[in-house]
């Protein structure tokens, strides 16, 4: 839905993170490789001691990942998988040399999640989806900064995938989010909102 311009401006986004996160049916449907596209970026990210592309991470209760899935088998940076405890004890003998299977308790809570990427360094986490995780990253009031991109296109399809499920949003009819800045790349439109006093820094 997006344009070259926009895939280079994400990209950028990548390459300045220190980890990128998604949801296990993203690694199941789409088999992402979630690495930096741009040679200069990788060069870049090097030459600042860091692994050409940011950590990734995944969270699951079921353990239902395949080891030969894209996010781990491309790019050597860590591959970190929150997995709740009843499927924990049989996915790390599993996916034992590919990635970190991190016990994260009966059910996965976002919250320690993000607590614990912090214990190991993580100062900058993207969350690229899909819609059961931005539900849960934005109801949980855990974004700092929230990037929609407008296309000029209708899908038309009722059933078609949201950006967002049910849930209690902290920013609503009576507490607006806000708009932080508005920029035209080609024909799309990127809006950025501050979520958080941690909105722009570093
Ligand atoms: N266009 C894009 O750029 C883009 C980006 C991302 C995604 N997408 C689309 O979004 C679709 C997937 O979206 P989705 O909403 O169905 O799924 P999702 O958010 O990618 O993943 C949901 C799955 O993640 C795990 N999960 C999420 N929260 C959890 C928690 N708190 N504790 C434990 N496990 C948790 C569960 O995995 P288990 O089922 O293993 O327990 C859950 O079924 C993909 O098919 C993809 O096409 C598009």
């Amino acid at each position: 839905m997006s344009n070259d311009a926009d895939f280079d401006r994400v990209d950028a986004e990548r390459a300045a993170s220190d980890a990128i996160l998604v949801g296990a049916s993203t690694v199941r449907n789409d088999n992402p490789r979630l690495l930096v596209r741009s040679a200069l970026r990788r060069r870049e990210r090097v030459d600042r001691g860091l692994e050409p592309s940011p950590i990734k991470v995944t969270v699951t209760s079921s353990g239902n990942l395949d080891a030969d899935a894209a996010f781990f088998t491309a790019g050597k940076a860590q591959k970190l998988v929150y997995c709740a405890s009843e499927a924990a004890a049989s996915l790390g003998p599993r996916l034992a040399r590919r990635a970190t299977v991190v016990d994260a308790g009966p059910s996965v809570a976002l919250q320690r999640v993000c607590q614990d990427l912090s214990d190991r360094g993580v100062q900058r986490l993207m969350v690229e989806g899909g819609g059961t995780i931005h539900t849960q990253f934005l109801t949980a009031d855990l974004a700092d900064e929230l990037q929609l991109v407008v296309a000029p296109l209708f899908v038309g399809d009722s059933g078609a995938r949201r950006f967002v499920g049910d849930g209690d949003f902290p920013w609503n009819a009576r507490r607006r989010a806000p708009l932080a800045e508005v920029r035209q790349i080609g024909d799309v439109v990127l809006l950025r909102y501050a979520l958080s006093s941690r909105f722009g820094t570093d």
